[in-house]
């Protein structure tokens, strides 16, 4: 049988994701789902009638979910679910000022997603990032390894983006990576980043760098702004499908994601951003790579903010 997969919330989130994971053309089928009344079916038929000219096979389904679990029957068999639901940020917000909202929609969801796809990986996306995957973690019971949140993907390719922009080459040529948290304490890591095979602290000075870290940081903030209402969702639609693609095609990928920490980095028991390779488990395992004693400490203290809130969330 075909691969399935399914995506939680038609927000323009949801919906980019939806139609990049149809454009792939290696699902059966992509499930869209919402509370909204009609949006997902639109969005699906809508996006069915661009197969002929996009020349994807992949079908598209709309379902609308009722608060007592409606619908939720046509996620049966996903291999893969993306969690997209919950509210974004409003310019001035920090995704912290989202926890409370959010937590009550994830959990919502876990538990429904856990009842009908109990065999799915699950990729969370909804923000605060970090706090929600581990809460869907503890509403589905899931293993750890079938849970995880995308961030790094995301804020590497930023990092990324303004590295090659700064330079004027092409991103193919950037290397980079961000570690931590999807927040505050986000830990870009420039030892690890390089620009045509070179390191990239001997070709940009320092007081560089450190600027678009800043900017990688925040990167996500500054779209809001811009857009006013909702946040960044090509760039986070892209990371997202990318990762469920991974699993689908159990590719062994090694991406910058949130994962169960246990141990890597002399940290356990948190979720956190990390390095991990990716399959139709999830994550196959945490791969650790040498951190400059800086990045290391910064790391550690991600883990121990996160930590703080990820406790809080098992209430909510
Ligand atoms: C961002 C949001 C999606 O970083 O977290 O754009």
């Amino acid at each position: 049988m075909g691969k399935k997969v399914t995506v939680v919330g038609a927000g323009f989130y949801g919906s980019t994701t939806a139609q990049r994971l149809a454009e792939y053309d290696i699902f059966e089928t992509v499930v869209i789902t919402d509370i909204v009344e009609g949006k997902p079916a639109g969005l699906a038929l809508d996006l069915n009638q661009s197969r002929p000219v996009e020349g994807f096979e992949t079908k598209l389904v709309g379902v609308t979910t009722g608060p007592n679990g409606e619908g939720y029957e046509a996620i049966e068999g996903s291999d893969v679910v993306v969690i997209t639901a919950g509210l974004a940020r409003k310019p001035g917000m920090s995704r912290m000022d989202l926890l409370e909202t959010n937590a009550k929609i994830v959990r919502q969801v876990s538990e429904n997603v856990a009842k009908y796809a109990p065999n799915a990986v699950v990729i969370v996306v909804s923000n605060p990032l970090d706090e929600m995957t581990a809460l869907a973690q503890i509403a589905t019971q899931f293993p750890k390894n079938r849970v995880l949140g995308q961030a790094g993907m995301l804020d590497t390719a930023r990092f990324t983006n303004f590295v090659a922009e700064a330079l004027s080459v092409p991103v193919k040529s950037v290397r980079t990576l961000t570690l931590g948290s999807h927040g505050d304490t986000m830990v870009p890591v420039p030892s690890k980043s390089t620009v045509n095979g070179k390191p990239l602290r001997d070709v940009m000075p320092a007081e560089q760098i450190e600027e678009l870290v800043v900017k990688t940081r925040n990167g996500g903030a500054e779209v809001v702004a811009l857009l006013k209402t909702g946040s960044a969702y090509y760039a986070p639609s892209a990371a997202a499908a990318r990762m469920a693609k991974a699993v689908a095609e159990d590719s062994g990928d090694v991406m910058p994601v949130c994962a169960w920490v246990d141990g890597e980095y002399g940290i356990s028991g948190v979720y956190l951003g990390v390095e991990a390779e990716i399959g139709a488990e999830g994550v196959k395992r945490v791969v650790e790579t040498e951190l400059d004693a800086d990045e290391l400490a910064a790391l550690k203290e991600a883990a121990e903010a996160v930590r703080a809130k990820q406790g809080d969330v098992a209430s909510m």
